[in-house]
């Protein structure tokens, strides 16, 4: 790492799957004008290409070549502001943020050489004049030299009852049950693999969502920042 990027601090927020990493991330960064790295968007992305692709999601070798060429780029949406994500040049936005493209994230982001490819990638978003990055590993293998290490934990029930009033005000029929069940085998995934396994780092502060409104939540994280920056 230079100098210079190592002069531009680094917020690192990570956690279980539907912990809140998103929105908060996205609030906090607009609170500090700073850039956003989505690393778990890398990860869909590389099973979203491998599915377009016809590559099955254990083939290391296949996995890695993607990761290392994913021809992505994200542009702001001229009518609405959003920020729109293309591969290979393809509007995949909404697809990427399906329950299948998450969990078939989870089994690739478990191939060392995946992450491995998808390293470099993530550290070029540390941009003056700062960074909050959400992830798994964000604080552990990322950014070890994070200002500022946040761990979001929520319980399993208050995190599937929010994934289900997401996906309900999109339209998505779903039930409570089989959000449960999958958030309890996605979080074993992400915590089990041998591969920078979902866990805090030693100098991570963990703040339980359960019973905070994202107001709360955001509001917490800033006081740290200012804390720490
Ligand atoms: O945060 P998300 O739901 O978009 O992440 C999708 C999957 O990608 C998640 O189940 C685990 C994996 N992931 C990871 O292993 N490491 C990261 N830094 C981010 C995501």
């Amino acid at each position: 790492m230079s100098e210079a990027e190592q002069d531009v601090p680094v917020i690192t927020i990570d956690g279980p799957t539907a912990s809140g990493k998103g929105t908060i991330t996205r609030l906090l960064a607009q609170r500090l004008g700073w850039h956003i790295l989505d690393s778990g968007a890398l990860y869909r992305l590389v099973a979203l290409a491998a599915r377009k692709h016809g590559i099955p999601l254990n083939d290391a070798e296949a996995l890695r070549d993607l990761a290392e060429h994913l021809d992505v780029e994200f542009v702001p949406d001229a009518a609405s502001g959003e920020i729109l994500t293309l591969l290979e040049g393809e509007d995949v936005t909404a697809e990427l943020r399906t329950e299948t493209c998450g969990n078939d994230a989870s089994k690739v982001a478990a191939i060392p050489a995946v992450r491995e490819a998808l390293l470099a990638r993530q550290r070029a978003f540390r941009r003056p004049p700062g960074l909050v990055a959400d992830g798994r590993d964000m604080g552990t293998v990322v950014f070890p030299d994070a200002r500022l290490k946040i761990f979001l934990t929520a319980s399993a029930e208050e995190r599937a009852r929010r994934r289900y009033n997401q996906l309900k005000q999109k339209g998505l029929d779903v039930s409570m049950r089989d959000l449960l069940d999958e958030i309890a085998e996605r979080d074993a995934r992400d915590r089990d693999r041998a591969a920078s396994p979902l866990v805090p780092a030693a100098d991570a502060i963990q703040v339980d969502t359960s019973d905070m409104t994202i107001d709360d939540v955001v509001n917490r994280l800033w006081e740290l920042s200012q804390e720490r920056l």
